[in-house]
């Protein structure tokens, strides 16, 4: 699909996310994303599937020299609409994560792909692209739904109620065989958008057979701030991790 299947819902995921995220972003997975890619000021970075900016933005408000690169056109144009009225310096290209001819090899500090590898078709063929767009020793930071334990219609949580206790745990069914699901994630979402499960070892080999090692593997937990803001599902994710954050050095 032209555009890929986020084209369809750029702007109700605009109306969504808003100018700095979601809370769900904002208080779990940006943070966690943070903490592995460490100080950005300065430093070029390239945010891949930016969707409407919104991580490009905090990445700028951190003293990044940012681009932003999303294979959704709508998309592309919230951020840059986004971006006039409150300039940044972002710039913003439309693009396939797996195959980004106008930038030059080794022009990148940082590459991010904030809760964007399982939305690849292509994911391999952006981790190699990933590798030929970093500097020596820059890094690839990705957060994605945690392959292990938040496989779409591959898993789900079982909460288990005793009188005085309750146990969580998540239920796993398929995890080995790479997938592909149609998922509406978010209420009144006028469409699907399209995911892909991958297992954990597909991607350390896709990695390493890029020349990126993997230097960070962090499971993002609620804190205070998130259990505030969602107390049911900081129960469970406080038990069960559901973010995963790699870091990956190229050698
Ligand atoms: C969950 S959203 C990412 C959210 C965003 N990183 C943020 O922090 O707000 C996934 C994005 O990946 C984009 N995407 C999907 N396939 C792509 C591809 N081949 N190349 C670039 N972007 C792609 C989608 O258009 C969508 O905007």
């Amino acid at each position: 699909m032209s555009g890929g299947s986020f084209e369809v819902i750029a702007d109700f995921w605009d109306e969504q996310v808003g100018e700095e995220g979601d809370a769900f972003h904002r208080l779990l997975v940006r943070p966690a994303l943070f903490r592995v890619l460490g100080e950005v000021a300065g430093l070029d970075v390239l945010d891949l599937g930016c969707a409407n900016g919104a991580t490009s933005r905090a990445l700028a408000d951190l003293g990044a020299r940012v681009t932003g690169v999303d294979i959704s056109p709508r998309l592309i144009e919230h951020a840059r609409r986004r971006e006039a009225a409150r300039p940044r310096g972002v710039r913003y290209m439309v693009g396939d994560a797996a195959h980004l001819p106008e930038l030059p090899d080794a022009s990148f500090d940082r590459i991010t792909a904030s809760m964007v590898l399982m939305d690849l078709e292509d994911a391999a063929g952006a981790i190699r692209e990933a590798a030929r767009l970093l500097r020596p020793g820059g890094r690839l930071v990705a957060t994605l739904f945690h392959p292990c334990f938040q496989i779409p219609d591959g898993s789900s949580w079982l909460i288990e109620r005793a009188v005085v206790d309750e146990q969580i745990s998540v239920r796993v069914w398929r995890y080995r065989e790479p997938s592909r699901t149609e998922t509406v994630a978010k209420v009144d979402q006028p469409a699907p958008t399209v995911h892909y499960h991958r297992p954990l070892d597909w991607y350390a080999s896709r990695l390493v057979e890029s020349g990126l090692l993997i230097d960070a593997l962090h499971e993002a937990y609620p804190d205070d701030a998130f259990a505030e803001h969602f107390p049911e599902a900081a129960r469970r994710l406080s038990v069960i991790p559901g973010i995963l954050v790699i870091g990956a050095r190229k050698v």
